[in-house]
């Protein structure tokens, strides 16, 4: 599907999962965007300027990114999905905008030109990255002097199922931590900061609520096809059979007459490239 990219198998099945996704995402309810809003608002994105959108999916960010920069601005946008980038390009053709540009590209070997943006960008997505210290190195190098980067990064506590998960893997031997590298706000500053970025700016917010103990046990079967999951389908049918019991006693245990408390608490992460940053590639 992406053949110009000779993406490894984890982004292949990420590609294809998203892809597969793309007509339907923007229809899946208001996480996404506001997430992708709140990450543009914050941003306090100026007319006029180059910004990057990395794994811009449908394109939440970087269309409401291309509409504030203006005519004299540049907004481009990376994917790994081609399903994502058509929709991406045909919703900024929708709104009539050309200044911006979607380009099919891997976010951990994007090569642009030394200080090419003012502001980068990345939502809902850095948790799929394979070295995430590696490409925010990378990404510091694209910005210019002064310029911001802003991700979000869930915290520990976040997706319950997701939390029971890892608990109930580790149970049999795999580590799953899906939210472990930022997954409180000193993780995530810290993330920044090794990086080569100053600054630092950290804004928390709750996206959580209460859901039903039948769609918490649900979610299993959505999360065990996740590329994120892969180490859980190698355990045996018994295994298996024996962690699904393990994770539906868990949830069990926490319902209360609303459902299940399903924390999202999100780390809104900013820092700046500042002056007399050496390269720490
Ligand atoms: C949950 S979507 C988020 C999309 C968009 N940023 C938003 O806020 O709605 C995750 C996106 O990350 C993309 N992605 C995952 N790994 C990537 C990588 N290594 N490089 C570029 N994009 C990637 C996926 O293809 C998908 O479009």
């Amino acid at each position: 599907m992406n053949d110009s990219l000779n993406l490894d198998k984890f982004k292949q099945q990420i590609a294809d999962m998203y892809s597969q996704r793309s007509s339907n995402y923007d229809d899946e309810g208001d996480f996404h965007p506001s997430i992708a809003h709140h990450l543009v608002e914050y941003a306090n994105i100026q007319t006029g300027q180059k910004v990057l959108d990395i794994a811009t999916g449908t394109g939440l960010v970087a269309i409401e990114a291309a509409q504030l920069v203006g005519s004299n601005g540049r907004v481009v946008g990376v994917d790994i999905s081609t399903g994502m980038l058509d929709m991406a390009n045909t919703k900024a053709k929708a709104a009539g905008l050309d200044n911006i540009e979607f380009k099919l590209a891997d976010a951990e070997t994007l090569d642009f030109p030394d200080s090419s943006f003012d502001t980068i960008l990345c939502s809902s997505a850095l948790i799929l990255l394979t070295d995430i210290p590696k490409a925010l190195r990378r990404w510091h190098q694209f910005l210019k002097v002064g310029g911001l980067i802003g991700f979000h990064g869930f915290a520990e506590t976040a997706f319950i199922t997701g939390v029971i998960l890892g608990k109930v893997a580790r149970k049999h031997g795999i580590g799953l931590n899906f939210h472990g590298i930022t997954g409180t706000q000193e993780k995530c500053s810290t993330l920044l900061t090794d990086a080569g970025f100053t600054d630092i700016e950290i804004k928390s917010a709750q996206y959580g609520s209460y859901i039903s103990l039948e769609r918490a046990k649900n979610i299993w079967a959505i999360s065990l096809k996740h590329p994120l999951s892969s180490s859980l389908r190698q355990l045996s049918p018994e295994q298996l059979i024996q962690a699904k019991a393990d994770y539906d006693a868990e949830l069990e245990a926490l319902v209360t007459d609303k459902g299940i408390w399903d924390d999202v608490t999100i780390f809104f992460t900013f820092g700046r490239k500042g002056t007399n940053n050496k390269s720490l590639l």
